[in-house]
């Protein structure tokens, strides 16, 4: 398989980081081609559970070369804190490549998040305050700072001497914040730098060259598909391309390379940060599900939002990134519900709706429209093939998989890598 791609389908935090190392082994190479360290990937293998920021999940296979594509941003700090982590737990980071085309997050980056977010006062976004809008609007302002100016100290200087004569006046200006020096920034990355400088490469042309020798590649997505600044609930969504055509441009692999597209989803629903959400449950069965679920963010630690299934949110994932494969998450989290409830539609001022619809008057006053399904009231963590499963559990799965048009592929049961129910996936 050349290449495929791993999107999030709903609001985030759906379980990619366990299915890209559960699929990793099958790829010689991961690559992230979006977002930044607002991701929190989490990876359990062997007992040990890795939280990941920066790094493709990939990392956990030694013989799996993993890259930072293009279309990311990387914030050295967090980069070097995730590098001696994962050195510290014996995971070499020797074969990590990062695009010198890559944007980086710069400290007033993360600065200008914060303060924009206080400055929306009760219409802030709830942002993971990684300095995400802020790098995202230099780079499509042509004021930001790549990757490959680290190859060289004096370009560097001179490309953050650039940037700072358009950040400063608005650091001071409109914010009334200290601005910032060219030494003051550079001391305090020059070590980041200079670990980082020989794992920059040309990453369109080693991504093809790779293609082209007959290895595989798999794109990890981040964030998800109700976050993508195109396709997402704007303005509540991050800033950039996190659906599968972002695979393409956050890469420089060509959409003909790309011949199967997964979307991770959880059986249930969880947001971080404000905006829309249908189904979201205000009540005990969503607290419940927070707590069985352990829904509480992995890069903010903030509670997650919990609730149903909806059915239209993935309909519309299916279609913004041509799915050809589903893989369900989390299913034993409703191993102890007497009832499942799954949204088939939505109800807008009396009109039906199948799908997500694209404007958002209709998207705040959509009601969701409920089907009840029985629960299988047993622990399924131990089921590791899909006819063991309880038969009320075969027909959930079998239910989503009807309601998306999509094929499930994969089921899981547990955090572990080993709690994966495979079903068409190989
Ligand atoms: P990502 O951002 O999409 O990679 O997802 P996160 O790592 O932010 O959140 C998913 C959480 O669910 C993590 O804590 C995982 O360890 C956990 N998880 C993943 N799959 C399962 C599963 O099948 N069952 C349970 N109980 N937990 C899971
Ligand atoms: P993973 O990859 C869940 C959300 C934030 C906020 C909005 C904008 O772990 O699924 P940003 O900091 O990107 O400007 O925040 O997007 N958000 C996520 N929510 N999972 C993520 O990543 C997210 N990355 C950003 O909570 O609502
Ligand atoms: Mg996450």
């Amino acid at each position: 398989m050349p290449a495929t791609v791993l999107v999030g389908t709903q609001w985030g935090d759906e379980g990619k980081g366990k299915i890209t190392d559960e699929i990793a082994a099958d790829f010689d190479v991961v690559c992230r081609f979006a977002g930044g360290a607002n991701a929190g990937h989490t990876v359990v293998a062997n007992g040990h559970k890795l939280a990941l920021h920066q790094v493709p999940s990939g990392v956990m296979y030694e013989g799996t070369a993993s890259v930072i594509g293009n279309g990311c941003i990387v914030d050295p700090e967090v980069l070097m804190e995730e590098v001696r982590m994962l050195e510290g737990q014996g995971i070499s980071t020797d074969n990590l490549k990062i695009s010198g085309n890559a944007h980086v997050v710069l400290p007033f980056h993360k600065v200008l998040d914060g303060a924009h977010e206080q400055a929306l006062g009760s219409k802030n976004l709830g942002t993971t305050k990684r300095g995400i809008g802020p790098t995202y609007m230099d780079k499509m302002n042509r004021t930001g700072v790549r990757i490959q100016d680290m190859l060289d100290d004096d370009t560097f200087r001179q490309k953050l001497a650039d940037s700072l004569a358009y950040t400063n006046p608005i650091l001071e200006k409109v914010y009334g914040l200290p601005t910032y020096t060219v030494d003051q920034i550079f001391e305090q990355l020059h070590e980041d730098i200079e670990w980082i400088r020989p794992h920059i490469i040309e990453s369109s042309a080693f991504l093809n060259e790779e293609l082209e020798a007959g290895k595989s590649i798999l794109f990890e997505g981040a964030q998800a598909t109700m976050l993508d600044i195109d396709h997402g609930t704007y303005p509540f969504v991050t800033s950039s391309n996190c659906t599968a055509g972002g695979a393409v441009t956050g890469s420089g692999v060509g959409p003909t390379q790309i011949k199967r597209i997964i979307g991770v989803a959880k059986a249930y629903l969880t947001r971080v940060g404000a905006g829309p959400f249908p189904t979201e449950l205000l009540d005990e069965t969503g607290k419940k599900l927070r707590e069985v679920g352990h829904e509480y963010g992995v890069t903010t630690g903030r509670e997650r939002r919990c609730g149903w299934y909806d059915a239209n949110v993935i309909k519309y994932a299916a279609r913004v990134n041509g799915l050809t494969d589903l893989a369900v998450t989390k299913l034993d989290v409703l191993d102890d519900f007497d009832e499942i409830k799954v949204c088939v539609a939505y109800d807008v001022d009396g009109k039906r709706y199948e799908t997500l619809p694209e404007l958002e008057p209709l998207v705040e006053k959509a009601k969701p429209i409920y089907e009840t399904l029985p629960g299988w009231k047993c622990d399924i963590t131990g089921v590791r093939k899909f006819e063991d499963l309880p038969q009320e559990a075969q027909d959930y799965i079998a239910y989503l998989e009807k309601l998306a048009g999509v094929r499930v592929s994969i089921v899981t049961v547990g955090p572990d890598r080993e709690q994966t129910i495979n079903r068409f996936w190989k």
